[in-house]
Formats: structure tokens, C-alpha cells, sequence
């Protein structure tokens, strides 16, 4: 794959590039494709499709609604990617993933970094969040960051009909702190309201 047009921020936290050499840059809608390659591989039973990529991009225009971030390997292949949503001072996680062959290495924690940053920078209040419950290993990277368990919402994943924890991040900051000690707590019971209108977020 060629690299892309244009360059990429070290990730994380300024300086030398981050974990696999990556660097984090904002999405273009020239990683659409790449980004589907992942997607469809990430999330086989409720992958977006391209059409609904491109929707989020034109969102991501200065005073938009979304913000996406790529991490880009040297040689230019998207290693992974990460949306974020802003309405009325409320942020939510669009979506997170890393391609699997680079999974493990720090790039999921960079990128969700960026996010929270973001939705600082955007002023919200709250960060929430929808994961899979069958989903362990997403849950205990937003556990680390803070994000705490407030409801279930049933069935939010179809057709696999598997409900989502829904996971919340008070007054996100830029200066992110992970705390690498936390017990990861599922024990949530309290039904949040679907909202039909909406595409099931990954993240
Ligand atoms: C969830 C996901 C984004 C995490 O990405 P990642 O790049 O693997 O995340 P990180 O590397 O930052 O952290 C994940 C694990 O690697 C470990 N890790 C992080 N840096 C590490 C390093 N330098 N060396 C070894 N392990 C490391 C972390 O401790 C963590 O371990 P744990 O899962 O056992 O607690 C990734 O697994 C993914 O894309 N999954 C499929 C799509 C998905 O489910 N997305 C979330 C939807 S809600």
C-alpha cells in the first residue's frame, strides 16, 4: 500500500512515533477502503459499510460533528482507526479498532487517547460508549482509561442480537491517565432505551 498524502503526527503523546512505529493522523476519505478491509475483518457479524464511512467523514469538516483518527504503520498501511461523536456537549465513541496482526502493542490505547482528548478539547461533560458484553478485551482498555459501566442496552447489536454495555467517562481531560490496576466490573443491570434511529456504534 502507498503511503498516504499526507504526513502523520507521532502518536502517542508527541515526539517519537508510538507503538509499531505508528503515527496518528485525521481520517481521509482515502482510507475508506483500507479502513473497510479492517472493519469487515474486526467486526464480521456488524460491520458499517462504506456508504456509512463516508457519512461520518463529511461530518468531520472544522465546527463538525465527528472526528476520526487513523494510526498509519512507516509504510503508510492504516494499522487502525477510531471516530468520535460531539452533539450538544455530549461525546460518544463512534468506533475503535486495530488491525489484528498489531493488536496488544499500545495502538488501541492511542488512539482511544486521541479521542478523549478531543472530546476535551470539545468541551464535553461526558464521553459514553457501546461494546459488545461479549467483548472482554475492549471493555478492560476503557475500563483503564476510566470509563465505567452505566446500563445494557438489549439487543443493540443485530442481526447477532447481542446486547451492548453502555460505559461512561466523567469530564474527559486532555492530560488522559490510565489506571492499569482496575477490576474490570460487568455487573450492570440498568436497561438504557435503544434509539432505533441510530447505526450501532462499535465503540
Ligand atoms: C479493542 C482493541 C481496539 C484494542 O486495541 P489494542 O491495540 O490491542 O489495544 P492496546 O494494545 O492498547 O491494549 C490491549 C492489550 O494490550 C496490552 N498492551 C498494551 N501495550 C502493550 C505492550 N507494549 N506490550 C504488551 N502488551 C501491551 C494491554 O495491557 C492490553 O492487554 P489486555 O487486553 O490483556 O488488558 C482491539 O482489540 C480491536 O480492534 N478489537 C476488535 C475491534 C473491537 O472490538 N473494537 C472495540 C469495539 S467497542
Amino acid at each position: 500500500m502507498s503511503p498516504a498524502p499526507n504526513g502523520g503526527t507521532p502518536a502517542p503523546g508527541g515526539g517519537a512515533p508510538g507503538p509499531n512505529g505508528a503515527t496518528l493522523r485525521p481520517m481521509r476519505w482515502w482510507d475508506i477502503a483500507p479502513v473497510m478491509e479492517l472493519e469487515l475483518r474486526l467486526f464480521p457479524e456488524d460491520a458499517w459499510s462504506t456508504g456509512m464511512y463516508w457519512s461520518e467523514l463529511a461530518e468531520t469538516h472544522p465546527g463538525g460533528t465527528r472526528h476520526y483518527t487513523v494510526a498509519v504503520t512507516p509504510d503508510g498501511a492504516v494499522a487502525g482507526y477510531a471516530g468520535l461523536m460531539v452533539v450538544a456537549g455530549e461525546g460518544d465513541v463512534q468506533t475503535i479498532a486495530v488491525d489484528d496482526r498489531l493488536q496488544g502493542a499500545g495502538l488501541g490505547a492511542a488512539l482511544l487517547t486521541d479521542l478523549i482528548g478531543e472530546a476535551a478539547r470539545r468541551g464535553c461533560a461526558e464521553l459514553l460508549l457501546e461494546v459488545r458484553v461479549d467483548n472482554p478485551r475492549a471493555q478492560r482498555l476503557y475500563e483503564r482509561f476510566g470509563f465505567e459501566p452505566v446500563g445494557i442496552r438489549r439487543g443493540y447489536y443485530q442481526p447477532a442480537n447481542v446486547d451492548a454495555l453502555v460505559m461512561r467517562l466523567d469530564s474527559p481531560t486532555t492530560d488522559v491517565k490510565t489506571d492499569l490496576k482496575n477490576d474490570l466490573t460487568t455487573d450492570v443491570t440498568t436497561d438504557v432505551k435503544n434509539d432505533v434511529n441510530k447505526d450501532p456504534r462499535h465503540g
